[in-house]
């Protein structure tokens, strides 16, 4: 995928705000529900119906689905008005369902728009990945790599003791292996049991105490936080996983013919790219939704690849207003 110059106007990362607010709003009436799904599906209508509000021409291409299993925000779905730039889409209306049922901290809704063609297409499938925060040259990480190996190379760039490097890494049997090479090469681990765009982000925010992340999680997870480290920078490598023959006919279906190929970040996310997240329930990254006050409140965080620019909205919301 080739970078490319055309910039999006500016105001677009204010709508992306209020595109992922209705979302965070919506879903938050169901924490701590037990119900994944209804709190899922709150969050993918409200998205939907703010995305169609946008002066867009955009195209879901990181959806909830594909189309014969996802009636809504599937990928190839046309959203906004028609009127405006043709834009890709990648969105996670609700990343955090299960957080959310059980009221756990950090869901988030989450949404990334770039210049049509700049975001890759993916299935909903398994993507291995690590990633890192920015500042660092080429090559200090690569996926193809021994765990063990990364800790050190990571590091030496950073000039610290590999005691002195923390992974973020998905509580899943899956990872044991992972997990203990990590540990073996001195550096600690700290475990999320969902969550791991913002276990990406935080690799690029010194504050989290993390320095990289590896492990195997959503692919459409992998594009969001590409387009997140694209803004802020950072570098993450990711590879499709594919376990069935079906996942490689839905591969093939939107256009992926290498199936072993490792992506970079720019060949997940390129060009001028926005990023949003709001939080549902409170979290290492973002404030969750407070429903119950005289005004629903929020917090967002928005970026801009263009121009690096990370701002936090923190808004309060008229109960009306969002009903
Ligand atoms: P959902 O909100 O779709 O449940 O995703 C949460 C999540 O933890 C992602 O952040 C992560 O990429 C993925 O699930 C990992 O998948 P699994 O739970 O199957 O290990």
């Amino acid at each position: 995928m080739q970078t490319k110059s055309v910039s999006l106007e500016r105001t677009l990362t204010l709508e992306l705000a209020r595109v992922t607010e209705a979302a965070a709003i919506s879903a938050a009436r169901l924490i701590g529900r037990g119900d994944e799904k209804a709190a899922d599906q709150a969050a993918v209508d409200a998205m939907r119906r703010a995305l169609n509000t946008m002066d867009i021409d955009g195209t879901v291409v990181i959806g909830e689905g594909e189309r014969d299993e996802a009636p809504m925000l599937y990928i190839g779905e046309k959203v906004g008005t028609g009127n405006g730039p043709r834009v890709d889409i990648a969105l996670d209306p609700l990343e955090g369902t299960t957080l959310t049922a059980k009221a756990m901290p950090g869901a988030l809704a989450v949404v990334a728009i770039a210049e049509g063609g700049s975001l890759l297409h993916a299935p909903d499938i398994y993507m291995d990945k690590i990633a890192i925060g920015g500042g660092y040259p080429e090559g200090v990480i690569n996926l193809d790599a021994e765990p063990g190996d990364n800790i050190l190379s990571l590091a030496k760039a950073k000039g610290v003791k590999p005691q002195q490097i923390t992974a973020c890494i998905l509580d899943r049997p899956r990872h044991a292996d992972i997990i203990a090479k990590v540990r073996k090469a001195g550096a600690a681990v700290r475990l999320i049991t969902d969550g791991d765009i913002a276990g990406v982000i935080h690799t690029a925010e010194a504050s989290t105490g993390i320095d990289i992340y590896i492990g195997t999680g959503g692919a459409p997870e992998g594009v969001l936080a590409a387009a997140a480290l694209r803004c802020i920078g950072g570098q993450i490598q990711g590879r499709l996983i594919f376990r069935t023959d079906d996942e490689r006919e839905r591969a093939h279906r939107i256009g992926i013919t290498n199936l072993d190929r490792l992506y970079q970040r720019d060949d997940m996310a390129s060009g001028d790219v926005m990023f949003a997240a709001t939080g549902v329930t409170t979290g290492s990254m973002l404030q969750g939704i407070s429903l119950y006050g005289e005004f629903i409140t929020s917090e967002t965080v928005v970026m801009r690849s263009k121009t690096g620019t990370v701002r936090w909205i923190k808004a309060r919301h008229v109960r009306k207003s969002m009903e």
